[in-house]
């Protein structure tokens, strides 16, 4: 009896190594320890023994089971986990998704709203894809304005195009007739441009108020105000008269610069100062179109861009950068 459970352990042995599925385990229980299995049917012989052999033969067989019932839970384990045919590894720890961010460009344009929400203005927006109409002649910029060329605008069709500034919200917005108007407008434009400092889409930032009273020192008061609350209290500003067809009189703002402190560096150029916006009046032309009476009320726009501003913000040399969506770069402000 003791050979045949020597025997019988062999073959065990044997047999479970050659299992390759965890459907293979059930069966071997069953043949080797179910009710009429192989261990069983040895132990029928019991009663064949002496009583002097019994106790040994019982403690053999004992064994035998418990070694068996050990050796099939280990290789079920070990089958569920390697298995091809479960497909699934229940053990393995879970892929956790990775966790989003708002896009820095989203973020600056959040700050830059929550500044002009507190100066009084609310938000508005208007379509990306333009006609004609709003985008240039009702800014006064006319028929063969070098703006309106192939080489800076993306036409769809004669008369529909990619907005290229943010300015058609402003004459969106008068249309509607509803005065006073403050309002701001973030979004995207687009110019068929692409360099360091360049790219096909960026975004602008516009600024509107129309209302009766409003002068130029207004615009200043609003815009010293802004670049206060973003870049800090002793940031300087300083007015150059410059040209828009859609203001007069019109400016651009350069601020100290923020690299240098005005000291001079190869960001501000050595000069100390950096161009960050342009503004003005809103030109009477632009009033006709919307039928505003310029006798009644005045106002004024400004304009800037955003990648402008969070790149000064953030020390940033590349404004490809920001769309390129490599996460290594982006992580860094999420
Ligand atoms: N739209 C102008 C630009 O894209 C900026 C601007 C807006 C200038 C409003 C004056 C007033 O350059």
């Amino acid at each position: 009896m003791e050979k045949q459970l020597e025997a019988l352990k062999q073959t065990f042995c044997e047999e479970l190594g050659h299992a390759r599925k965890v459907d293979d385990i059930e069966p071997m229980r069953v043949k080797y320890l179910g009710r009429k299995g192989a261990l069983t049917s040895i132990l029928r012989q019991m009663g064949t023994l002496s009583p002097e052999e019994r106790p040994r033969m019982g403690a053999l067989s004992n064994a035998l089971k418990t070694f068996m019932e050990d050796a099939l839970a280990k290789k079920s384990e070990e089958l569920m986990r390697t298995s091809k045919v479960s497909g699934i590894d229940v053990t393995l720890p879970g892929r956790a998704p990775r966790r989003g961010g708002i896009h820095i460009i989203n973020q600056v344009i959040r700050e830059l709203e929550d500044i002009f929400l507190g100066l009084g203005f609310t938000v508005a927006s208007g379509p990306e894809v333009e006609d004609d109409y709003h985008n240039f002649q009702a800014l006064n910029i006319p028929e063969h304005h070098p703006a309106r060329d192939m080489q800076d605008t993306f036409y769809f069709q004669q008369g529909i195009l990619l907005r290229t500034h943010t300015s058609p919200v402003q004459v969106r917005v008068m249309e509607k007739g509803v005065l006073p108007v403050r309002i701001i407008a973030p979004g995207k434009v687009y110019r068929c441009d692409s360099d360091v400092s360049h790219t096909p889409m960026f975004h602008q930032i516009e600024g509107l108020w129309v209302e009766e009273g409003i002068t130029f020192v207004h615009l200043k008061g609003v815009l010293y105000e802004f670049i206060h609350r973003l870049f800090g209290k002793d940031v300087p500003l300083r007015f150059r008269p410059s040209f828009f067809s859609f203001t007069e009189p019109s400016a651009e703002v350069d601020i100290g610069c923020i690299m240098c402190k005005g000291k001079g560096c190869r960001v501000c150029k050595n000069s100390g100062w950096m161009e960050i916006l342009g503004c003005g009046m809103v030109d009477p032309e632009v009033y006709k179109y919307v039928n505003i009476d310029p006798e009644k009320v005045t106002g004024f726009a400004f304009g800037l861009g955003i990648e402008r501003i969070a790149m000064l913000k953030y020390g940033i040399g590349d404004i490809r950068m920001f769309f390129e969506n490599d996460l290594r770069f982006l992580e860094q402000f999420a």
